[in-house]
């Protein structure tokens, strides 16, 4: 089957892989040329992935039977409206099922409309004597977040970001004259996870949990990034969620997606859920419509049924079994030096693929093109796979002294030392549990 995949980021090289595994006949559209995919392509567009009619152009051009949208950009413009408009299924939400993520009013009121479980304390002010006033009564720490995209820039924390709550009704304000509107939340304290589903509209199929490492620099300090890696362990969950939080944490998407039937906005595609464990159990700080990056790297790897068919499943309703083999992951991301405030950009790194691949690691290409060009986001990535996580990382590690140039990377992902750090967390927090193994 002819399949059309949308974006050109680490991703999408690992999406890419895993449709070619699963029998499909690859063709893809992207900002740039990615060499990753471009080796696994019968045909490469070059578009910007959210100018949709250009996309359609090279859908219908590569005459392919089937899309799947990579990034979230394109999902709000409505890429899956039009391409299913002119027969070509696709596998991600509508525009509308897509708010999720693009619109964080929308999610927060779906999960209050229906009592989806997980959720927590918001309000949406457009009003700033009101918001201050609101976030002056409430006295705890509060989030601020900004209403749609900002590629994971926008929100700030009290306690990190923000001093105290004076400095967040200062960004609050900021944000309601820049946007109109500004979104409050109780800080919730814990420890993030990733859960992704794939979902047919009525179907929640679990993969394998995993965690991301969103700050720029070792020990979870500097700015936030895409995600400088993340790992995830044999069992599928993670040393400090139980099997009971992970199947809380799993109600919340089931019952999300019935939410979304019931609300008239079906969705379908791949639901990503970014849950807070606090001590008293899984709290959903975000939903993403698409695969994580680099979560993608942890899970597709893993797949033991091809993609192909899933994405079959999703756009028919027919979404049967998703197997993924019982072993442990890490993903380390190489990024140009600088990112993500000034990044280097312009210059040619060396990657030698036949030593990663003799290390046993996966190698998924990011920003940079075809020349080896550092195109000022996340370069490169190597996945290790092993049984237990320590053999993951090694084998990771040792792929990352075969990439050179002007790059850094997160010595400290998937370590003992970062896993035990997070255990520590939830037990000063009060939770009460006998850490999983990884
Ligand atoms: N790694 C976080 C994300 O994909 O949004």
């Amino acid at each position: 089957m002819r399949v059309l995949l949308v974006g050109g980021g680490g991703r999408e090289h690992a999406i890419g892989n895993a449709l070619v595994r699963g029998g499909a006949e690859l063709y893809v559209v992207s900002k740039h040329r990615n060499p990753g995919l471009a080796r696994l392509a019968k045909g490469y567009g070059l578009a910007s992935e959210t100018d949709v009619e250009k996309v359609l152009n090279y859908a219908e051009k590569f005459g392919v039977e089937l899309a799947f949208i990579g990034p979230e950009a394109p999902l709000e413009k409505g890429i899956v409206d039009v391409l299913e408009e002119n027969g070509i299924p696709a596998v991600g939400p509508t525009k509308e099922a897509a708010k999720l993520e693009t619109d964080k009013t929308f999610a927060r009121s779906l999960m209050e409309r229906y009592e989806i479980p997980g959720r927590k304390l918001f309000r949406v002010f457009s009003d700033v004597s009101e918001m201050r006033s609101w976030i002056g009564d409430f006295g705890r720490p509060v989030v601020v977040k900004p209403i749609g995209l900002t590629g994971g820039k926008g929100v700030k924390v009290v306690g990190y970001q923000l001093r105290d709550n004076e400095e967040a009704k200062a960004y609050a304000e900021e944000l309601i004259k820049k946007d109109g509107k500004v979104l409050i939340e109780e800080r919730t304290d814990g420890v993030e996870f990733t859960f992704q589903v794939f979902t047919d509209g009525k179907r929640a199929i679990p993969m394998p949990l995993a965690q991301d490492y969103p700050h720029a620099y070792e020990d979870d300090e500097g700015p936030i990034t895409g995600g400088m890696g993340s790992y995830s362990c044999s069992s599928h969950l993670l040393p400090f969620v139980t099997r009971e939080d992970y199947e809380k944490a799993l109600e919340t998407l089931k019952a999300t997606i019935k939410a979304m039937r019931k609300n008239g906005t079906p969705y379908k595609g791949i639901l990503y859920g970014q849950f807070m464990l606090s001590k008293d159990g899984p709290v959903l700080i975000e939903y993403n419509a698409r695969f994580g990056d680099p979560e993608a790297m942890n899970v597709l790897p893993l797949l033991r049924t091809g993609l192909l068919g899933v994405a079959e499943g999703i756009v028919d309703s027919s979404l049967g079994k998703a197997e993924f083999e019982k072993k442990a992951t890490v993903v380390k991301y190489l990024a140009p030096k600088g990112y993500p405030l000034n990044p280097i950009k312009g210059v040619k790194v060396q990657v030698n693929e036949e030593a990663i691949a003799e290390a046993g690691a996966k190698l998924y290409y990011a920003s940079i093109d075809e020349n080896f060009t550092l195109l000022g986001s996340r370069a490169i990535a190597v996945v290790g796979i092993a049984e237990t996580l320590e053999e993951a990382e090694g084998i990771a590690q040792s792929a990352i002294g075969h990439v050179k140039g002007e790059l850094f990377y997160r010595r400290d992902v998937g370590t003992r030392e970062s896993v035990e750090k997070r255990i520590k967390l939830m037990k000063e927090l009060g939770k009460d549990f006998e850490p999983n193994s990884c």
